[in-house]
């Protein structure tokens, strides 16, 4: 195998074990990626080997030949009562070109949800396939995954708040599958999540992967899923609980990551206030 990709396979099997979902590939990682794939001979089993990359998601080939994205949205919330900011906004994002725009070949805008009063205020990274079908967030498997989970902690989905990092479907050139958001898709997003959270107001935001981590905290290359996992840290004075992405957890089907992940959500339930039971205290434990 080339050894640039051996080393980017390596560095993304590390990632993968760690509980990351998403990375981001930047323009020039992208065409030397390319490139060398390009230069290697296209025996079957080397083909078979960059169908193992080609599941990490890539910018799509042709993403330069778009619009370059305008400045992001600088937003002013009219006054009025949480509903009321909230509808405006909802409305100024359905109209925001730029969304629709990138949302076009891959479905509908996909908002956000929830009540504007949560307490609790969870995010994903981007709308899949059936979120920009029905221009709702978390409605596939990783989202029934959310919703049993907020279940557990005792509360229905409806009294949360889901929104994501973006807008819409980041859109590529494969048959199936879902692609990370580039770093200048997120920031063009970005002031319509920080809006949504300035509106609701909630006490504790819960990022979930590690697209949604660096979307809200800032990207920093040095930071591993590993350690900021289970960790409180802060946004302009909310605390925020970094965690696993549902869809993480479907793929690690085992308990200890499941206690993980649960943790964190007790974590959650303690600081604002929710009681948990000593059923709930001990989910996935081990029986002994
Ligand atoms: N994953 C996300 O991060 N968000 C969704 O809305 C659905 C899946």
């Amino acid at each position: 195998m080339h050894v640039g990709l051996s080393l980017i396979r390596q560095e993304l099997k590390r990632l993968q074990a760690e509980g990351v979902d998403h990375v981001y590939v930047g323009d020039s990682t992208l065409e030397q990626m390319i490139q060398a794939s390009a230069d290697r001979p296209a025996t079957k089993s080397k083909q078979a080997t960059v169908g193992d990359l080609s599941s990490v998601p890539t910018q799509p080939v042709d993403a330069k030949k778009k619009n370059p994205f305008p400045a992001a949205p600088v937003l002013q919330l009219p006054e009025g009562s949480q509903s009321e900011q909230m509808q405006w906004l909802r409305q100024t994002v359905l109209d925001c070109s730029t969304c629709r725009e990138h949302s076009g070949a891959t479905g509908k805008v996909v908002f956000g949800e929830g009540s504007v009063e949560a307490d609790l205020f969870f995010c994903g990274d981007a709308p899949g396939e059936d979120e920009a079908r029905s221009g709702r967030p978390f409605v596939d498997k990783a989202g029934e995954l959310l919703e049993k989970i907020i279940s557990a902690m005792g509360l229905p989905r409806d009294q949360v708040y889901m929104a994501n990092i973006m807008k819409w479907r980041p859109e590529h050139d494969k048959p199936f599958g879902n692609r990370s958001p580039t770093a200048e898709e997120m920031s063009f997003c970005l002031p319509y999540l920080q809006a949504q959270i300035k509106i609701v107001q909630p006490k504790v935001l819960i990022a979930l992967g590690n697209t949604a981590i660096s979307g809200l905290l800032g990207p920093d290359p040095a930071r591993r899923m590993g350690a900021i996992r289970g960790t409180w840290q802060t946004l302009e004075g909310t605390p925020l609980m970094a965690t696993y992405h549902p869809s993480y957890l479907l793929r690690r089907d085992d308990s200890p990551t499941k206690r993980q992940a649960w943790e964190d959500m007790l974590e959650v339930m303690e600081k604002v206030g929710l009681p948990i039971s000593q059923r709930q205290r001990a989910y996935f434990l081990p029986k002994v």
